[in-house]
């Protein structure tokens, strides 16, 4: 299979690139990043002469060049990650959310449908559900949209116009609503890989408000082998919700950080809270366990650990991020 995975410079499509190349043997992928302030390639510095393996630097919003990449490329597949990703940069400005996630989905679903009606998995979140009480039932495939940021309203657009491509056009789409991924190759911008390479850096870490919101946390890497399961069993027109069953506090998050770190609690700062701060993401991951078989397998505090480990065995990864200094690499390594 020829497949196009978009945003694969970001976290989970660099995760995604791994992970497919290494499960999938044969199988080509075309990367397609626009590199935006979250796009990385020193992620995936390790394929570099891997000949089932090509880079293309291209934006999403930029239909000419899509409908062009798909008429030359002639994929099989497409695998839809590229967004803006990051809720609190959506509370300072919505314009690139609803730019990138919305018109730039439109524009691949285009390309998709007008060169043969390619197979399209669209990667999205729990954060379309809108936010659960304590004693809510966890978000299913069934449960209402009712997004409440700016990045959520503009991923909820997203899904509706990837269903509606499919009731139109009958392009074979599937979708995935995922709850919070963490592992390597995180921008440190996100609560996990923030607390941990501050700590690292002996910085205070900012807790939102009383640190009360709860989020179902997931390793990346299960969430990766649901989207691999869903291209290879979903069935087509079908959403499916993946969750981690790893319900926690953000302060229980925070404290089992600062334990594997070896710090105290007086290195949290409690700052304000996020503007419309959800208070609860949960998801009821039951259809993807029968239909697929899917559910995920790593136990939370290991994942944590091991994600802990990497950000400390990986510094130079994520200071040139902190320095700025990882956009430098695209210069050196493509244009030459
Ligand atoms: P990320 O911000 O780490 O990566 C996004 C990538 O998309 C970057 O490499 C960026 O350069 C690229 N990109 C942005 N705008 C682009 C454009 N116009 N054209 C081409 N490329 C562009 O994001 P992530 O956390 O890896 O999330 C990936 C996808 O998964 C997103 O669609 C997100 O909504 C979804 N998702 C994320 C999580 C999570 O916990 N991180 C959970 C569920 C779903
Ligand atoms: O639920 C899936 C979503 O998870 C994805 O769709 C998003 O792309 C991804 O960014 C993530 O959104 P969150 O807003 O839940 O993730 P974030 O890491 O930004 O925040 C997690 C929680 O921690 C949230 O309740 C806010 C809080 N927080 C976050 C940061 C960055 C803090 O308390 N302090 C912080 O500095």
């Amino acid at each position: 299979m020829k497949i196009l995975v978009t945003g694969g410079a970001g976290f989970i499509g660099a995760n995604f690139v791994h992970y497919w190349l290494e499960n999938n043997i044969g199988d080509k992928i075309v990367n397609l990043d626009a590199l935006t302030y979250a796009g990385n390639l020193e992620s995936l510095k390790d394929l570099t002469g891997n000949k089932d393996y090509e880079f293309v630097k291209g934006d999403i919003c930029d239909e000419e060049f899509i409908d062009k990449l798909f008429k030359e490329q002639k994929f099989d597949l497409v695998v839809h990650f590229a967004a803006e990703s990051h809720v609190d940069r959506s509370v300072l400005s919505s314009k690139d959310f609803v730019i990138t996630n919305v018109e730039g989905t439109m524009n691949l679903l285009d390309a998709a449908k007008n060169n043969g009606n390619v197979r399209f998995h669209h990667v999205s979140t729990d954060e379309v559900f809108g936010s659960l009480g304590e004693k809510d039932k966890p978000f299913n495939e069934k449960t209402p949209y009712d997004p409440r940021s700016p990045y959520a309203a503009s991923k909820a657009s997203s899904d509706h116009l990837v269903r509606a491509y499919f009731h139109t056009h009958k392009l074979p789409i599937t979708i995935s609503n995922c709850s919070n991924n963490y592992g390597p190759y995180q921008f440190p911008e996100k609560l996990i890989p923030l607390f941990v390479t501050n700590l690292i850096e002996d910085k205070k870490i900012p807790v939102y408000g009383t640190g009360e919101a709860i989020r179902d946390w997931i390793h990346v890497d299960d969430h990766n082998r649901g989207v691999e399961m869903i291209i290879k069993k979903g069935v087509i027109g079908e959403t499916y919700c993946l969750g981690g069953s790893s319900e926690k506090q953000n302060i229980e998050i925070t404290e089992r950080i600062l334990k594997l770190m070896g710090k105290g609690s007086e290195m949290i700062e409690y700052v304000e809270d996020r503007k419309g701060h959800d208070l609860r993401y949960a998801i009821d991951f039951s259809k993807a366990t029968t239909e697929l078989g899917w559910s995920p397998v790593i136990d939370f505090d290991k994942g944590l650990e091991a994600t802990a480990q990497w950000y400390k065995e990986n510094q130079d990864w994520w200071k040139k991020i902190k320095s700025g200094e990882y956009k430098e690499y695209y210069k050196k390594q493509y244009q030459k």
